[in-house]
């Protein structure tokens, strides 16, 4: 949560900063500022708002040249959003500004330590003890001011920095907070995320755990925590800068849908050689480990939580062993049973969901085999786990994930194909078919977007409803969730996912005229028991939207409104069948006005507990 952002160079940091903020409001959006040092001493600039907000305070108050700041927008954790809890925080001395991304879980103590000797504050927030205690041990080295206040700090941050009396210099440092270096040309970046300075600089690298970078224009010093000048290797990103902007769409939010055949065909196709094989590159985890796995865990947050628990059907029939999907942040606390026969798989877009990157510390520690399944290349959990598969989605910009989860079930999916080929659970025969299905999901998704008027229809008659259920059994159960999670986050609308068979034991009390009913009837094995749900629910006066296959010619009997899928195999309904929901939930939520791809309350990162 939140996103960072730092400049040093020879061009005026306002207008670099405020840039690379926009691109990552994403993060975080209640508030923003930036500080900016020159001729010693410190000027911020913050508001309660959105960085347009910002914008209008600076362009109305300010004209400077300075060439180095630091800037923050925010997702408040501690203190609610206003204008004095907005970051930039700088000491009372105005010696020592700040930014922070994630959490200081010892800041009450913090406090008292400081006012016990002299020092005061003024915010709410846990982040402005960071700024009064580098203040406090700093006499003229900001290096061991910073080090030394870091001896202190229990939680996680990426902090970036600037003192007063060095004018020309930034200093920036990272614990369980993500942090990326720019290196330019005669100017040097900070920032949360890639897309903040790729305008500026394609040369990125990641800060690791607790090093400590000095950034001039025409510096970069890294330090890891012996104080020892470490070098790191620089990746040149190549993405199109464009793969980060709207491209002529409303939202990113649509724009990541329609990228879906693409980004699913990208995270497949290179790993199927041209006998059909699946080739997964793993090094540290050996054929005979994966032969040898008698247990699957699963484990993730939100969306990536919701890949794990379509998976775990699909993986438990293919290689007929227990798998089981938990909440990170449940897992990590519930001293899951794990040995080194278990295989854990980490799920996560950005890399970085601090629950999830303790569960998979958890998961270590108990010497579980580790695959994770990961988007951000080279994010903290991609680092620390033992193999990782990399979604190759591009960035997600928006909020609401979609490509960034269809790409990860079609990655665990291969998983579970390749581990039950080398356990001989299925046949070659099967495999081949498996592959060939996961190889068609992109066209098929592209049919589905080619059909988005029906999607708006329903969406125009249902954007006004109070309450949404989705109900589903087995797979499609495990597909509503997601299905629920997408049209509540972006719109604002009360909903559910039920175990369609749960329906009587509570929830159908719920059910009255005009209720809408979201029926996911996709598994054929129990299509006939949904077919009966829906009738329970018709005769309480539900109105029903049945998501069906194309051959189905039952369920139109029943239901108000029917969507199809393309005709496909079992293991493709599971990626074609959130397509049209994930449509439905946009249209819904830009029919009602929401802020799409920054709905309130959330952030695309979270890197707090
Ligand atoms: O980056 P991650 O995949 O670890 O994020 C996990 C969840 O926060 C995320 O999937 C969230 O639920 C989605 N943004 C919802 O659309």
């Amino acid at each position: 949560m939140c996103g960072i952002v730092g400049y040093v160079g020879d061009k005026k940091a306002t207008p670099i900063l405020l840039n690379a903020l926009e691109k990552l409001e994403y993060r975080g959006y209640d508030s923003a500022g930036i500080a900016l040092v020159s001729e010693n001493s410190i000027a911020i600039h913050k508001t309660r708002g959105r960085i347009a907000d910002l914008r209008c305070i600076i362009e109305r108050d300010l004209v400077d040249d300075c060439t180095v700041g630091i800037g923050h927008t925010r997702w408040a954790t501690h203190g609610e959003p206003s204008d004095v809890n907005s970051h930039p925080h700088l000491s009372k001395s105005g010696r020592v500004a700040v930014v922070h991304n994630g959490i200081i879980e010892n800041y009450i103590e913090l406090k008292h330590h400081l006012e016990s000797r002299g020092h005061s504050f003024s915010t709410e927030t846990d982040s402005e003890v960071v700024s009064e205690l580098i203040d406090y041990f700093y006499n003229g080295d900001p290096v061991s001011a910073v080090r030394e206040a870091e001896t202190m700090l229990k939680g996680s941050y990426a902090l970036g920095i600037i003192f007063a009396d060095f004018p020309e210099q930034l200093i920036a440092l990272r614990k369980d907070s993500p942090l990326i270096i720019g290196v330019g040309n005669g100017e040097n970046f900070i920032a949360s995320d890639i897309p903040a300075i790729l305008k500026h600089t394609r040369n990125v690298f990641r800060l690791g755990e607790r090093e400590l970078v000095v950034l001039t224009a025409k510096r970069v010093n890294v330090f890891n925590t012996y104080g020892e000048r470490i070098e790191h290797q620089i990746t040149h990103i190549d993405w199109d800068a464009a793969a980060a902007e709207k491209g002529g769409y409303a939202h990113f939010m649509i724009k990541e849908i329609m990228e879906q055949p693409d980004a699913v065909a990208k995270t497949v196709a290179p790993r199927i050689d041209e006998c059909g094989n699946i080739e997964l590159g793993f090094k540290n985890i050996t054929d005979d480990d994966l032969r040898s796995i008698n247990s699957i865990k699963i484990t993730a947050c939100g969306s990536a939580y919701h890949v794990g628990v379509v998976a775990k059907y699909f993986l438990k029939n293919m290689l007929g062993i227990s798998v089981e999907a938990e909440l990170a942040s449940e897992f990590r606390y519930c001293d899951p049973i794990v040995d080194d026969k278990t295989l854990v798989i980490v799920i996560s877009q950005s890399g970085e969901t601090l629950d999830t990157l303790y569960a998979l510390r958890e998961a270590k520690n108990k010497g579980g085999r580790v695959v994770s399944v990961v988007n951000v290349v080279a994010s903290a959990i991609a680092n620390e786990s033992e193999e990782v598969l990399y979604t190759w989605a591009g960035p997600e910009i928006s909020v609401a994930t979609t490509k960034a989860y269809s790409t990860q079930l079609v990655l665990v999916e291969l998983l579970g194909i390749y581990m039950a080929k080398l356990r001989g659970s299925i046949s070659s025969e099967k495999v081949c078919e498996l592959v060939g299905s996961l190889q068609r999901i992109p066209s098929n998704i592209a049919l589905e977007l080619r059909d988005v008027q029906s999607i708006q229809y329903i969406a125009s008659l249902y954007f006004n409803c109070q309450d949404v259920f989705f109900l589903g059994r087995n797979i499609d159960y495990a597909l509503s969730l997601e299905a629920s999670l997408k049209l509540k986050e972006i719109s604002y609308i009360h909903s559910e996912a039920y175990a369609a068979g749960e329906l009587k034991h509570g929830t159908i009390s719920l059910i009255e005229e005009g209720t809408v009913v979201i029926a996911l009837c996709t598994y054929r094995p129990l299509l006939e028991k949904m077919i009966s749900n829906i009738k329970e629910v018709k005769a309480r006066g539900a109105k029903v939207i049945a998501l069906v296959n194309a051959d189905d010619d039952q369920t139109q009997n029943v239901a108000d409104h029917i969507i199809r899928i393309p005709a496909c195999s079992e293991i493709e309904a599971s990626s074609l069948a959130i397509v049209p929901l994930q449509l439905l939930a946009y249209y819904i939520a830009s029919l009602r006005g929401c802020d799409i791809d920054k709905p309130r309350n959330l952030a695309k990162s979270v890197t707090v507990e």
